[in-house]
């Protein structure tokens, strides 16, 4: 598909908080494309009457392999790319089984790692520069009992932001992390049933984050790691 219109990744599309950063860059103008996990998933994103004119992949960001295919399948040029895949596991770090840090790392770290590394030669082929967002979390700066795995990925993220803003400054890509507090989210809602929800930032609100921070009018922020954490 060739519309013309800037070409936008995000990927984990079909969550919470991909589908709306997917909505918003549609209304922002982009053309955007989304990944899920299988070709179910991406079937049953394409098909619901939100998600119209979104072209949704099927593809696992923690294969090497497959992340490259997906690339190749997106296409250059790439104006933005927001990675927002990702998991969650809490509990002691004494409770964890190997089984638990590969799929913690893979699904957090590695797929953002691989994403971006398949990604450069498309956001480089953009003329006039790129955006890259990347999907950190609060716990990347404040760690938190119970999240010690979580976090320590997630710091990951934030870290490889700030390398890539230097790495890639002069192919004017830019390289921004978020770090979402607890989002209201119905997954949230069900684990916390007695939280103060109001105080929770929505998907919504985060998503109009990243789409300020994939416009040229932040074409100066780079290297950042920005608190989304609403009133909590
Ligand atoms: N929710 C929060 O309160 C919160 C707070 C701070 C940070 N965050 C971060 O924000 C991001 C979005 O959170 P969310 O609540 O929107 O999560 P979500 O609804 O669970 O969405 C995550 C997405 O990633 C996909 N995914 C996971 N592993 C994958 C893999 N190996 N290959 C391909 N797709 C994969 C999931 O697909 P499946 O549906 O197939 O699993 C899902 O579409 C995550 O990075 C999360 O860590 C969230």
């Amino acid at each position: 598909m060739n519309t013309g219109m800037t070409k936008a990744l995000v990927t984990g599309g079909n969550g919470a908080l991909g589908s709306d950063v997917a909505q918003v860059l549609r209304e922002a103008g982009f053309e955007v494309h989304v990944t899920a996990r299988d070709a179910d998933k991406a079937a049953a994103f394409a098909a619901m009457p939100d998600n119209r004119g979104l072209s949704a992949h099927a593809a696992d960001l923690s294969d090497f392999d497959a992340t490259k295919r997906l690339m190749d399948e997106v296409g250059a040029p790439l104006g933005a790319l927001v990675t927002t895949l990702g998991g969650f596991l809490g509990g002691p770090l004494s409770a964890l089984t190997e089984a638990d840090v590969d799929r913690l790392i893979a699904v957090n770290l590695t797929s953002a790692i691989y994403t971006v590394r398949h990604a450069y030669p498309l956001l480089r082929a953009h003329q006039g520069g790129a955006h890259v967002v990347l999907v950190s979390a609060r716990g990347a700066v404040t760690g938190g009992p119970g999240s010690a795995l979580y976090s320590a990925a997630k710091a990951g993220i934030a870290n490889l932001a700030l390398s890539l803003s230097q790495e890639w400054l002069e192919d004017g890509i830019a390289v921004n992390a978020i770090l979402p507090s607890t989002m209201d989210t119905p997954a949230n809602r069900r684990d916390v049933p007695d939280a103060d929800f109001s105080r929770w930032p929505t998907p919504r609100e985060v998503a109009e984050v990243v789409a300020f921070l994939v416009s040229d009018k932040a074409r100066i922020v780079s290297g950042a790691a920005i608190p989304v954490y609403g009133k909590s």
